[in-house]
């Protein structure tokens, strides 16, 4: 399947290709056409790339990405992985899954949150993926990024060869990742006849940093729309810029991506990172209901929250087709149950 992506991109792929890299995912994702949805919000027409449909137990975007960060352990020659997150955290999980499959001990640094007891959606998971938990109080950002790595230095002092999945590198792999899952929805989205005004996916990191490069190396013939699930505290377009240019060094590619270039709304994260919101939870059940399509609660409930909203305030022309990127999460749901049941609950305090 490489005939509709434009030859000039062929060095593109090579370099992609010369990455270390361990095949996991389920490739080609499914592009699929979504006409009830679509009714249901009138003059649009909707489909979604199911990237939710990777694999590695229960799939989503981060199965992409850890074909590369794996990739890179393996060719380092680690015996043992670290990763952290949220405690629902779906890179953990895929993580764990990973390892499993490749025989590797994977070790979490999970955050204690509200979300942490009792143990459901993805933290059930990881327990039953044989990862080792690591409990910290540390904040998401900066601060668990630093306790992944002391995580890192004492399996080291133990004569361990750990890998950690940290800051920058992972950040430049996932957009390199996102980056061959555009081209790889572009030659499906040729071979459909869709010209798509806009591609929308939730991100606020590596998957629009990646998604964003493809479509300027194709020459923007749609835009990319990334809905975010968090508010980071430094400036999160700076940041996937800067994931953009990492990625285009790395494959030699010359891409001037500004911060300013990039379309990432913060306004339908709600309260805070995890909580769910009224519209989120509308959107899980009219996708669900019309489609037979689950979202999450935490990443893509708000995203597509985010795309029917620019449908209905006419942010998007009428009759425009649009690409949802489904990137997961599903587990979640389930540690979602009071919230999704019972509205009045999501009111809690933030995770
Ligand atoms: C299901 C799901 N969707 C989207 C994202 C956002 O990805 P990014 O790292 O690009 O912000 C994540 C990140 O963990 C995720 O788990």
């Amino acid at each position: 399947m490489t005939a509709f992506v434009p030859a000039e991109l062929s060095p593109v792929r090579a370099a992609i290709d010369r990455l270390p890299r361990v095949r996991l995912a389920h490739l080609p994702t499914p592009l699929e056409p979504c006409p009830r949805l679509s009714r249901a919000l009138g003059d649009v027409e909707i489909w979604i790339k199911r990237d939710d449909a990777t694999g590695l137990a229960f799939g989503g975007n981060k199965a992409r990405q850890l074909e590369f960060t794996l990739g890179e352990a393996l060719a380092r020659g680690a015996d043992c992985i670290i990763q952290g997150a949220a405690s629902q955290s779906n890179h953990c999980r895929q993580t764990a899954a990973a390892c499993a499959r490749l025989g590797l001990e994977c070790i979490l640094v999970l955050r204690r949150d509200a979300k942490s007891s009792p143990v459901q959606g993805n933290l059930l998971l990881d327990h039953i993926l044989g990862a080792r938990v690591v409990w910290t109080e540390a904040a998401l950002g900066p601060d668990l990024e630093a306790e992944k790595h002391a995580v890192g230095e004492r399996l080291r002092a133990e004569g361990r060869r750990p890998y950690v999945i940290g800051e920058p590198g992972a950040k430049m792999l996932g957009a390199v990742a996102y980056l061959a899952a555009l081209l790889e929805l572009h030659e499906q989205m040729t071979e459909q006849g869709l010209t798509p005004h806009a591609v929308y996916v939730c991100s606020a990191g590596p998957t629009l940093a990646g998604l964003a490069l493809g479509a300027r190396l194709l020459g923007d013939p749609y835009r990319v729309v990334a809905i975010a699930p968090i508010r980071w505290p430094d400036d999160a377009r700076a940041q996937i810029a800067g994931a953009v240019a990492a990625a285009a060094a790395e494959l030699g590619v010359a891409a001037d991506l500004l911060p300013e270039d990039l379309h990432c709304h913060e306004e339908y994260v709600g309260p805070a990172y995890g909580v769910l919101t009224p519209e989120a939870r509308a959107a899980i059940e009219l996708t669900a209901r019309t489609e037979g399509i689950l979202l999450d609660p935490v990443y893509t409930g708000k995203a597509m929250a985010g795309m029917i909203d620019h449908v209905r305030r006419g942010v998007v022309p009428p009759g425009a087709t649009l690409v949802f990127i489904h990137t997961g999460g599903t587990p979640a749901l389930f540690a979602y149950a009071d919230e999704l049941v019972c509205p009045a609950a999501s009111r809690r305090q933030p995770a």
